[in-house]
């Protein structure tokens, strides 16, 4: 977003690219043909999304130039843990990860069961300095509409299935363009995420259109949209679609079919891969809380998503909806929250991993502590107000400020006060 720090081409290498920023140097993918040595540009997720004005880029650099080392030196300093000493069944685990050797199921699950006070503190305080050993202070925060809240599927969990008495609406293709551009022009967001349910309405033609338009703004765009023919995301993808929000949602395939009548988990699996040959750039992951789960089950849905290997790693606990069959769930707990984004952290090392709004719904300093744990990645919501209360996912949904423009000061702030900066995090 407007966060995002303009980086210089060092190097050209076929499709790829070297960008620096103050000296960091981050391989980027260019589709641009007249993209050269020493130009300006503007990354996000791994791609060049556009060439940046010298004279433009000089001006936002002298404003980070400053910034940038005091905001690298405070999130160093903020995660070197003078920490308490870890009990005696901790120390090998840690001493494993600090030494980036692989940990094992049995010694994830072994943290996730950890019930000691002291010790959960440095399960998260450790995954906080892995995150800042292996990105630096680099996060990425990616802005999201929310375009329809119709969809064909009837899953058990979610506040906007078909059977949801809620009340639905459609943007038009124009609508969403507009509220993109609005997007990409008011609040400088660099890179948009566009979601709905599963809804049909939006034929290829509709979605290219869209995407087409957008496009022409120097937005990386990424679509949720649930399944559809492979071919169909190839299409997107020529139309300049860039990435996917597909999560598989539970690696536990009872707990799927118990939970998504009338989808199947191979078909969704077998989509994310074919999206990664398509050569999209892949956000997924898992919900968190859904009837029947086990400790076991969570680390099998961290393990799915690492060997999946997305480029964002997108997890958040299930939040009982009114009008749903799981609205009496009990809720989930943040401290879990937090140790399965430190777990991810430690089984991925390099992992982007995202704090999702349904964690910040748990309470006000969940986003925070997410960052604080291992994350590195936001979103804020840039659907407009009216609609946005209709695309009732869950209940209570973290809205702690609905200006758009007050949401992304806050995260700005937020991500200021912990010592982040917007450089984009690079291919992996
Ligand atoms: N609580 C939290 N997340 C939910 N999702 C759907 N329903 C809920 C809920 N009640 C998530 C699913 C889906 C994403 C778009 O929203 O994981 O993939
Ligand atoms: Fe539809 Fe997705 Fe909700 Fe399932 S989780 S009902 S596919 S919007």
């Amino acid at each position: 977003m407007c966060y995002t720090i303009p980086g210089k081409i060092t190097k050209i290498n076929g499709k790829k690219a070297i960008v620096e920023y103050f000296g960091e140097e981050r391989e980027i993918l260019n589709e641009f043909s007249d993209i050269k040595e020493g130009d300006f540009v503007y990354a996000q997720g791994g791609y060049l999304i556009n060439k940046v004005p010298e004279e433009e880029a000089l001006e936002s650099l002298k404003f980070w130039k400053e910034n940038f080392k005091t905001l690298k030196e405070l999130d160093k300093n903020l995660a070197v843990t003078g920490f308490a000493k870890p009990s005696d069944k901790l120390i090998p685990i840690l001493k494993k990860i600090q030494n980036k050797k692989e940990v094992s199921k049995k010694e994830l699950l072994a943290l996730l069961e950890t019930k000691d006070k002291q010790d959960q503190e440095i399960i998260l305080k450790t995954a906080n300095q892995i995150r800042q050993q292996i990105h630096s202070n680099a996060s990425c925060v990616h802005g999201i509409i929310e375009f329809s809240n119709y969809c064909r599927n009837n899953c058990y969990y979610c506040g906007i299935r078909k059977d949801a008495p809620v009340e639905r609406y459609r943007l038009s293709p124009d609508e969403i363009i507009e509220i993109g551009k609005k997007a990409a022009h008011k609040y400088n967001f660099k890179a948009l995420v566009l979601q709905s349910g599963e809804d049909l309405w939006y034929t290829e033609e509709k979605l290219s259109y869209i995407i087409q338009e957008l496009r022409k703004e120097n937005l990386l765009l990424f679509v949720s949209l649930g399944i559809r023919p492979k071919e169909t995301y190839q299409k997107l993808f020529a139309a300049g679609a860039r990435g996917v929000l597909m999560r598989f949602e539970t690696a536990n395939q009872k707990i799927f079919d118990s939970m998504r009548p009338q989808t199947d988990f191979e078909t969704r699996i077998q989509l994310i891969k074919d999206l990664q040959k398509i050569g999209y750039i892949v956000a997924t992951g898992f919900l968190v809380g859904l009837p029947n789960e086990t400790n076991e089950d969570i680390v099998d849905n961290i393990l799915l998503t690492k060997e999946l290997q997305p480029e964002m790693f997108s997890f958040g606990p299930l939040i009982p909806s009114q009008d749903t069959p799981l609205k009496d769930e009990p809720p989930v707990k943040k401290e879990t929250m937090l140790k399965i984004i430190a777990l991810t952290r430690f089984a991925e090392p390099d992992a982007n991993i995202l704090v999702t709004t349904a964690l910040e719904t748990l309470d006000e300093d969940a986003k925070k502590e997410g960052l604080m744990a291992g994350a590195n990645s936001l979103m804020i919501n840039v659907t407009p107000d009216a609609i946005r209360n209709k695309y009732h996912i869950y209940d209570n949904r973290a809205q702690n400020d609905k200006d758009i423009q007050k949401n992304i000061d806050q995260t700005i702030k937020l991500m200021q006060s912990l010592g982040r900066a917007p450089s984009d995090i690079g291919l992996k």
